[in-house]
């Protein structure tokens, strides 16, 4: 992370450097930069204000999802978001949201940045997590009245949330040396 980090500060540099040079481009503005800064950590500490139900993410999701997940993210034209509990382990492992996924964080960070597939974005933070909380309650994981918020989502337990070990390689994850 911290190597990654470091070449992107020498590509940025060199960038603003040639910039500068040349007399072309410019800094982005603090707004263009925070509208790019989306992404969520597994620990939610960047979760935006806003809440929703599942009870409210049915009629987004009727709306803006089905046609591709289909009904009740059972599955349609693109993967079911649904069901596959169990099955990780068997000769047909069904990997979605509730089998698989570890961190329900990581689900409103997906879809916010990535979903509708054609119109990423297009969801305000509200609908996002009533979405979200749709999804979960779905696969049996909060109840229909839950409210997904920033203090409720990052404590929602997945039942796969045990199913991953840290990566010992030295270069990676756990075997990395913290700076
Ligand atoms: C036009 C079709 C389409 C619509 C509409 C759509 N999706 Fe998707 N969705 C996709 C496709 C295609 C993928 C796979 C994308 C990939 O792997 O890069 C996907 C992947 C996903 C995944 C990841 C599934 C997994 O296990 O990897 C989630 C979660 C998801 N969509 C949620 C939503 C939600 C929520 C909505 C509505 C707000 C939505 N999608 C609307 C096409 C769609």
């Amino acid at each position: 992370m911290h190597s990654s980090w470091l070449l992107v500060c020498i590509v940025l540099a060199a960038a603003s450097l040639c910039a500068q040079k040349l007399g072309v481009g410019r800094a982005a503005s603090p707004d263009e930069v925070k509208a790019w800064d989306i992404g969520i950590s597994p620990d939610g500490r960047e979760l935006p204000p806003g809440a929703g139900t599942s009870i409210e993410g049915k009629e987004v999701y009727d709306r803006r999802c089905k046609r591709c997940h289909g009904d009740a993210g059972k599955g349609g034209d693109e993967t079911a978001l649904v069901g596959g509990l169990g099955s990780l382990a068997t000769p047909r492992p069904l990997k979605t949201v509730g089998s698989y996924w570890p961190k329900a964080t990581t689900l409103f960070d997906y879809v916010r940045r990535a979903m509708p597939y054609k119109n990423p974005g297009s969801l305000s933070d509200a609908q996002v997590y009533a979405v979200t909380a749709y999804i979960l309650n779905l696969n049996g994981i909060v109840g229909a009245s839950d409210a997904m918020n920033a203090q409720t989502l990052p404590k929602v337990k997945m039942p796969n949330a045990g199913g991953f070990i840290p990566d010992s390689r030295p270069d990676t994850g756990a075997g990395k040396k913290k700076k």
